[in-house]
């Protein structure tokens, strides 16, 4: 089975990250199926609505470890973009409404990811974290201007800056989540809710959304700015130290970082 389920049905397209048996860590051919899938979605009549949901456990525990250190993403500008870029990109651009349901940890992009969404919803067990620093990395996704415009600056400085993991009622509380539910819920209320605007005239939600967008004109060049930082972080010492003592399950050394 696939590491991305896509469903489409009643207007809907449904991406379901099943890799359970690595926390549904992104691979690079993950964001690939993704990015596909939404580009296809963008230009398809049929699909009105996407919605990104996970198990009632976890959504995603973000990148996949081994990629960024086996793989790393050429974010050199210019190059070909990498998958992760691919996917950053057709998600900024996505025209339609996004929804996401998160039961479980939302870990890095799976945090990121959601600051794109047009509504998200959390069950009681959500854990959203951005642990970039503490991998020796900084922000992707436009993080760095859309989570300070969210949530105030100290707000998200606290977040980006130690990393810890934050929770649903919190998550509500910055304007991340929309509505807080049991774990076993959240995915048909996403479900519902993404029926209920497939149902909507399509070009007055897309012109709803673009407007509302309108606003973000610096975030392509913010992304740009990231992925330089973040490519040269990610081939540095300290996300090297990082990585592996994640895998080693140990504490990193960043004393000579
Ligand atoms: N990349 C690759 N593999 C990952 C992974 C990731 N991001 N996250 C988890 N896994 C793997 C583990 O290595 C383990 O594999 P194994 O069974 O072959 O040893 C398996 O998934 C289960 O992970 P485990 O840590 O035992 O699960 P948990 O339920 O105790 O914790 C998380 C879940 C998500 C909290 C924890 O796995 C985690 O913090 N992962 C790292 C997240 C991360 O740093 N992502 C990068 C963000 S930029």
């Amino acid at each position: 089975m696939s590491d991305i389920l896509q469903h489409r049905e009643a207007g809907v397209l449904t991406l379901t990250f099943n890799r359970l048996d690595k926390k549904n860590a992104i691979t690079a051919a993950m964001y690939t199926q993704l990015a596909e899938a939404l580009e296809a979605a963008a230009g398809d009549d049929s699909i009105r609505v996407a919605v990104f949901q996970g198990a009632v456990e976890i959504f995603t525990a973000g990148n996949d470890l081994a990629d960024f250190r086996d793989n790393p993403p050429n974010t050199a500008p210019g190059a070909e973009p990498a998958p992760v870029v691919r996917f950053l990109n057709i998600l900024r651009d996505f025209p339609k409404p996004l929804l996401a349901a998160v039961a479980g940890p939302a870990v890095g992009i799976g945090t990121t990811l959601l600051l794109h969404c047009d509504l998200v919803y959390a069950g009681d067990n959500a854990a959203f974290s951005l642990p970039f620093v503490n991998l020796g990395l900084c922000p992707e996704a436009g993080a760095s201007l859309l989570l300070p415009k969210l949530a105030g600056y100290q707000r998200a400085a606290e977040k980006l800056l130690l990393g810890e993991a934050f929770y649903a009622e919190e998550a509500a509380d910055m304007g991340l989540v929309n509505r807080i539910l049991p774990p076993t819920e959240v995915n048909a209320y996403a479900q519902a809710q993404a029926t209920k605007l497939a149902a909507k005239p399509a070009a007055s939600l897309r012109a709803t959304k673009a407007l509302m967008k309108m606003p973000q004109t610096g975030l392509k060049p913010v992304m740009q700015e990231e992925l330089a930082r973040f490519g040269e972080l990610l081939r540095g010492p300290a996300a090297k130290e990082a990585i592996s003592a994640v895998m080693e399950k140990r504490k990193p050394d960043f004393s000579k970082c």
